[in-house]
């Protein structure tokens, strides 16, 4: 006998008349859709507009490709199942039926093959895509993933809450791409099995290079020149006195003579640093290439000479806007800002001490935070301040409920995000921001450092005064 022969006399017709059975005709029919559309998605991924997600590697390189092995381990489970109650009722044939189209038994077979394939095709698909759509919405990077609620609470306040999370989020170019996936399916087994980092790490290192980002919304080089900056500061005493900073911001651009100027204008593109730590807040060493080509090194004493090991990252939008799109605040700011806009009215005596104190203490959860603040401001008047109740109930049951927003906006305790968990690099007065460079002790060779002049940023117009006149000579006030 041919060896072709004894194969398909051997093999293939038992294969075949075993594999006609229901549990293997479903395997095969799974099998085959699982196939189908993995390859139709890498065929989008290969020539068409791949999908960003990183989560959507969970359906095409996990769910489908174990759809696709379940499916073909179903096939000789059911071969089984038929041998044995073939064999246990002794009706195993001597001689396999050949492999005959007119048989109507193997038509039969491979037309049900064919209509479950068809109907698992459609279901799998459909199911994948809507998956994957899904899975593209800031709802599900937010929302279905608890461990990303803080980023998402300050994400939806933010300037940015109508940009897609994964268009700051995954970086560009197909290696990128691909670890995020790889990153996006170890993350959901993290949160799986409870094993994900609290709070999240930052900064991220997998972030889409940021002059591509916010390049495409803003101009950085457009000149914007001088902004003002107003900021109120409200003291802890009875009457809550309030004072005013104002500030003028050089923030430049590209001027019309095309001269790069001040803040946005000096820094980007060729300033380059190595940080002395994951956070990028101790920064021992910084290059600058001048505009004839040369470059200038500034150094910390400490770094005796020598480039620190590490990364050698070009400055960009986000070393100074590290915060854009999820902003926590200090309790200071949160109240301050909040007492400015009213929502916490500083009719209240007292308020602004009471309310830092509150902001400040522990909760054991949000949902304590959220029953506890309002009502120990309550008790602080009634006790203390009843004649305040009395007569201005309302603007303390608002203030109370204000107070638990702002919290429940910046802490997190399930995630261990607490006040200043996140620090935000834009100015210098909570956090070191610009002052991680910018303070004094970075020098160069021929004794220079980087300035940390007060009006080479700014002109301080105002600093905590009560009525600046500035304003009103501004019109502001
Ligand atoms: C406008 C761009 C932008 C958008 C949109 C955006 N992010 Fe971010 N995200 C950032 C930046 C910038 C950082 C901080 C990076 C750094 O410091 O290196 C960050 C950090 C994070 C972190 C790390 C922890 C932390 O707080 O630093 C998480 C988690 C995160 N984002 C989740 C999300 C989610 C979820 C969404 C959508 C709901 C989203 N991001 C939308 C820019 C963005
Ligand atoms: C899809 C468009 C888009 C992208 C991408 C984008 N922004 Fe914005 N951004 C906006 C808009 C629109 C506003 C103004 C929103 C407003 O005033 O409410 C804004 C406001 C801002 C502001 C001023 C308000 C604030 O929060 O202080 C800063 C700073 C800013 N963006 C920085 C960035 C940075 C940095 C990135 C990149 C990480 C970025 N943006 C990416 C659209 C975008
Ligand atoms: C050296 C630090 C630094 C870098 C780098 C930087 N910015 Fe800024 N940017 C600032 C400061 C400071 C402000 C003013 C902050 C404020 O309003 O409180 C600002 C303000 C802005 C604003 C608001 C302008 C307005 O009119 O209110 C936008 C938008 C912005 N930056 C976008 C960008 C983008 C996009 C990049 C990257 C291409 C970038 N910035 C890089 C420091 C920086
Ligand atoms: C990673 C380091 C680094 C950080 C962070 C940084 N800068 Fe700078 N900055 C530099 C260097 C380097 C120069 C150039 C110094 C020189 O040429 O003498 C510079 C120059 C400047 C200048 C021009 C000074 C002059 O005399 O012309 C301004 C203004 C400025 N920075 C503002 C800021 C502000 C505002 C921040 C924070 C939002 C900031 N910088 C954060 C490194 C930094
Ligand atoms: C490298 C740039 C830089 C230098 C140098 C600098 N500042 Fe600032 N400063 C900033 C920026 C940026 C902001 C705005 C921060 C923000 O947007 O909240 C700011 C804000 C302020 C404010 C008002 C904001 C607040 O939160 O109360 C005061 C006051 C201030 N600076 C004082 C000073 C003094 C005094 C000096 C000199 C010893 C100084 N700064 C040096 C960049 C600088």
């Amino acid at each position: 006998m041919a060896p072709f022969q004894k194969f398909r006399e051997g093999w293939v017709r038992p294969a075949l008349f075993f594999g006609n059975n229901p549990i293997s005709l479903a395997g095969g029919a799974i099998t085959s859709a699982a196939g189908v559309t993995m390859i139709g998605y890498w065929l989008v991924e290969l020539f068409g507009r791949p999908n960003d997600n990183p989560y959507v590697g969970i359906i095409f390189f996990l769910l489908l490709p174990a759809l696709f092995i379940a499916g073909l381990a179903l096939i000789p489970v059911g071969v089984y199942v038929r041998h044995r109650k073939l064999q246990l009722a002794g009706q195993i044939p001597a001689v396999y039926p050949k492999i005959d189209f007119n048989d109507h038994r193997f038509r039969h077979g491979v037309d049900i093959v064919l209509v479950a394939t068809v109907i698992n095709l459609l279901v799998v698909s459909m199911a994948s895509y809507r998956g994957a759509a899904y899975m593209d919405s800031p709802q599900f990077c937010g929302q279905s993933c608890h461990v990303m609620q803080p980023e998402f609470t300050a994400y939806k306040v933010s300037a940015h809450s109508h940009v897609d999370c994964v268009a700051c989020h995954i970086g560009a170019g197909a290696a990128s791409y691909f670890r995020a996936k790889v990153n996006g399916t170890k993350q959901l087994i993290e949160v799986t099995f409870d094993r994900y980092p609290t709070p999240i790490e930052s900064p991220v290192q997998n972030l889409r290079p940021a002059r591509d980002i916010c390049e495409g919304c803003h101009t950085p080089a457009r000149f914007i020149g001088e902004k003002l900056l107003v900021k109120s500061t409200f003291a802890d005493d009875e009457k809550n006195t309030q004072t005013q900073s104002v500030v003028v911001l050089h923030l430049g651009g590209r001027d019309s003579l095309s001269h790069l100027t001040g803040i946005h204008g000096v820094h980007l593109g060729h300033i380059e640093y190595v940080a002395a730590d994951s956070s990028r807040t101790t920064i021992p060493w910084v290059q600058k290439r001048n505009e004839d080509g040369s470059e200038t090194e500034f150094a910390v004493a400490a770094a005796g000479g020598s480039i620190p090991q590490g990364e050698r990252r070009v400055m960009d939008c986000i070393d100074c806007h590290n915060r854009a799109a999820h902003t926590f605040v200090t309790p200071e700011d949160a109240l301050n800002r909040a007492m400015a806009e009213g929502a916490v009215s500083p009719e209240l005596p007292w308020i602004h001490k009471e309310g830092m104190e509150l902001l400040k203490a522990n909760y054991s959860s949000e949902a304590d935070a959220q029953a506890k603040i309002p009502e120990q401001l309550s008790a602080f008047y009634r006790n203390g301040h009843p004649e305040v109740l009395a007569a201005k109930a309302d603007l303390v049951k608002a203030a109370g409920e204000q107070l638990a927003t702002l919290y429940s906006q910046n802490v997190f305790p399930f995630m261990k995000v607490a006040w200043g968990t996140h620090p935000n690099h834009i100015g210098h007065m909570s956090y070191p921001g610009c002052f991680r460079c910018h303070d004094g002790e970075h020098a160069s060779k021929n004794g220079t450092s980087i300035t940390q002049d007060c009006a080479a940023c700014h002109n301080l117009l105002a600093v905590d005064e009560s009525k600046p006149k500035v304003l009103s000579d501004l019109g502001i006030q």
